[in-house]
């Protein structure tokens, strides 16, 4: 199975044991005030989230729990190529750890498999993930309003995408 290790944080495939640990982080109407669903109200919700992730990870998608000190404390990854999916419990908000994170997704799915492009839809309310991509070199490529019903509530959505020699070149420039 891939694992990916950072200097802080290892990244692996789902498994069935961490249910709980993801629901924490899925209920928590902090890190999901920008995200496609509300809290998730119960485990069932979560266990079928769950239960795509680790279905799709068995069809060959990309897309991991982030584990610090041993701890389940959110995903980074690619649900489907190319569009890249993250979330981190508030608890480790603000410490570098997404980038970490999602910077190492990125040098993987881009060495591991022949994809030209990657792509976020972000709320244009998340500055963190707004900041986050930008750091990543992903850059801007439109927008879209009314692209997502929330609980209800309309959210609009811009478009970033990160081409293969822009991420080559970011490579390059930082070694
Ligand atoms: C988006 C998210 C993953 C960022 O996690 P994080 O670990 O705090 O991010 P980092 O510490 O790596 O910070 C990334 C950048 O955003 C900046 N940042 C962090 N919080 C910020 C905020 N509230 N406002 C503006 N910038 C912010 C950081 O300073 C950093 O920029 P820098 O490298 O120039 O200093 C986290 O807030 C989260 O899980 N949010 C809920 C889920 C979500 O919105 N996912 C994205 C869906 S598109």
């Amino acid at each position: 199975m891939t694992q990916i290790v950072t200097p802080r944080l290892r990244l692996r495939h789902a498994r069935p044991d961490d249910l709980a640990a993801l629901h924490v982080v899925l209920s928590d109407p902090r890190a999901t005030r920008c995200w496609s669903t509300p809290p998730h109200g119960s485990l069932e919700e979560t266990q079928l989230w769950l239960d795509g992730m680790i279905a799709g990870n068995a069809a060959g998608s990309d897309d991991f729990v982030i584990e610090r000190d041993g701890v389940v404390i959110g995903k980074a990854g690619f649900w489907r190529l190319p569009d890249v999916g993250y979330i981190l419990h508030p608890d480790h908000w603000g410490q570098g750890l997404a980038s970490e994170a999602v910077g190492a997704v990125v040098d993987h799915v881009f060495t591991a498999r022949p994809v030209d492009a990657l792509s976020a839809d972000v709320d244009p309310d998340n500055a963190a993930s707004i900041r986050l991509l930008e750091r990543l070199s992903f850059v801007r490529t439109g927008s879209a309003e009314r692209t997502w019903n929330v609980g209800g509530e309309w959210k609009d959505s811009l478009y970033f995408g990160l081409r293969r020699e822009a991420w080559a070149g970011r490579l390059n420039s930082a070694s």
